[in-house]
Parts: structure tokens; sequence; C-alpha cells
């Protein structure tokens, strides 16, 4: 058997300007994908760009907003004609809105919040699964991951009731998909990270940080490159065989 047959596909990786989404983007790039760098951030785009001008040939990126079908009807027409049919998607942008560093309590979150975190993290996966399927169909072959999160778990305990919300609703889109989309070739799973040092996970009191570091096994909080390699193997060749599971990827702090 050939390990690590190479990933000559097109991929789309959202909220990859930065983060564990520009780690999925450099991974898969390595793995020989081509892949759609989209991103609602268009300066984090640029420094993307700048950053890695040597793999110019390999990646592509786009501004978008996950949460506009609009915009992801454009993405996927450029991906196509700059990198043929898309083969890979990473559901991985997501929002976690705190106030002062902490979450908003329930009792306290306001309408216009709820309605927006679930847009971006939860409705925006699904458009993009639909905007995509088609390709993948056609092809008989495609890899769907979705990044969820140890809160989908446990229960969000540092961040908010609607992240919590969509980050469990990933699940349930993953296994639900797997069922309809296996016949055709395509696996559907999620990754679910542990703490992981990126912006997101910086946006709260380092103390926050520090016990929560304390309480993992392997002693450290994780990086995005941790998260990036279960996503590489979940979009391999090798992986046809692996549909509708979570992967936790969290250093032990969480073991199901
Ligand atoms: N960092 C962690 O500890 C952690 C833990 C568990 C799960 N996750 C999940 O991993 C994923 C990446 O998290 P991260 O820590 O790298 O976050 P991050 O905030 O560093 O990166 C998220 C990216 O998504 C982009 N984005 C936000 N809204 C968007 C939209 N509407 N359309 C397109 N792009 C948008 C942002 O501009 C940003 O580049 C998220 O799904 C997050 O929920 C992170």
């Amino acid at each position: 058997m050939t390990h690590q047959q190479p990933l000559e596909r097109c991929a789309i990786v959202t909220g990859a300007a930065g983060g564990i989404g520009a780690a999925v983007a450099l991974e898969l790039i390595s793995r020989g994908a081509r892949v759609m760098v989209a991103d609602i951030d268009s300066q984090a785009l640029e420094r993307f760009a700048d950053d890695h001008a040597d793999l110019a040939g390999s990646f592509r990126c786009a501004v978008v907003d996950v949460a506009s079908t609009e915009d992801w009807q454009r993405l996927a027409d450029e991906a196509r004609s700059a990198f043929g049919p898309i083969g890979i998607l990473v559901n991985n942008a997501a929002i976690s809105p705190k106030r002062d560093g902490a979450k908003v309590p329930a009792d306290q979150m306001g309408r216009a919040e709820w309605d927006a975190v679930l847009a971006v993290n939860l409705t925006g996966p699904f458009i993009g699964v639909q905007t995509v399927f088609p390709d993948m169909r056609d092809a008989g072959w495609g890899r769907i991951v979705n990044m969820s999160s140890q809160a989908a778990r446990t229960g969000a305990r540092v961040a908010g009731v609607h992240y919590g919300v969509t980050k469990t609703g990933l699940l349930g889109l993953t296994r639900t998909l797997a069922h309809e989309f296996g016949p055709y070739g395509i696996t559907v799973n999620a990754v679910a990270p542990g703490r992981i040092m990126t912006p997101m996970a910086a946006g709260v009191p380092e103390e926050v940080n520090r016990q929560w570091a304390a309480q993992i096994p392997v002693g450290r909080l994780g990086q995005p490159e941790d998260t990036a390699a279960v996503v590489g193997f979940l979009a391999s060749e090798e992986a046809g065989f692996v549909t509708g599971a979570t992967i936790d990827a969290n250093g032990g702090s969480y073991m199901g």
C-alpha cells in the first residue's frame, strides 16, 4: 500500500486567513491540494498571501462571508475556474463573541448576537455543503470536514451558549450528511479541538488559558498544526472508510 497518496484536488477552507484555518490550508497544500483560502478579513488574507508567496500557484485568496449564499456561489465559481471541480470542503470559519473577554450569559444575550453566531457557525457550513455537493457527487468522491469544538462534547465553558449550540449542531449535520452522502463516495467528518492557541483563544485573559493548560494530560495548549494534521488525514485518499466521525484533538482534556 502506498502511504499518503498525493491529494490532487481542489479544496475550499473557510476562515483560512489565520489561526487553525491557515494551518489547515497549508497542510492540504503540503499534501498536494490546491486551496481556496476563504475569509471575511481581507487584510488578513493579504498577509496570508504575502507570508506564503512561495506557494502562490497552490492557493488563491477570496474575500467571503460564509453566511452569504451569494458569496458561496462566487467562491465556488472562482474555485472551479482556478483549480477545477471542488473535492474538499473544510468548514472552519466561526465566531465566538465575548464581552470584556468573557462569555455573555444566556439570560443577557441579545437576539441579534444569537442570530449572527448561528448564521456564521452553522448555517454557513450548511450552505457551503449545498454549494459544493454537485461537484463531489459528479466526481463520485468528496471530503467534508466540519470544525466543531470540545464545547460540543462538554458544553461551552469559555464561549457562550450560541457558540456551544452551533458546535453541537455541526455534529448533527456531520452525522446526517454522512448517511446521505456516503453512497456518492463523499465522507463527512467533524474535528473537535480542545483549547488551541489562536487569535480566538487569545480573546480571553491569560489566566483562563493557564488554568486550562494545567488540566490537559499532555501538559500544553494545542497549536493550529495539531488540528490541521487531523483535518489533513480526514481529507486524504486513505480516509475513505471514516465517515460520520468526530475526532477529538484536545491533548486528552476530554476522552469520549
Ligand atoms: N482556538 C480554539 O481554541 C478552538 C477550539 C475549538 C474549536 N475551534 C474552532 O476552530 C475554528 C477556527 O478557530 P480559530 O481559533 O482559528 O479562530 P480565529 O478567530 O483565529 O479564526 C477564525 C477565522 O474565521 C474568519 N471568519 C469569521 N467570520 C467569518 C465569516 N462570516 N466568513 C468567513 N470567514 C469568517 C475570521 O476572519 C478568522 O480568520 C473555528 O470553527 C473554532 O470554533 C477553535
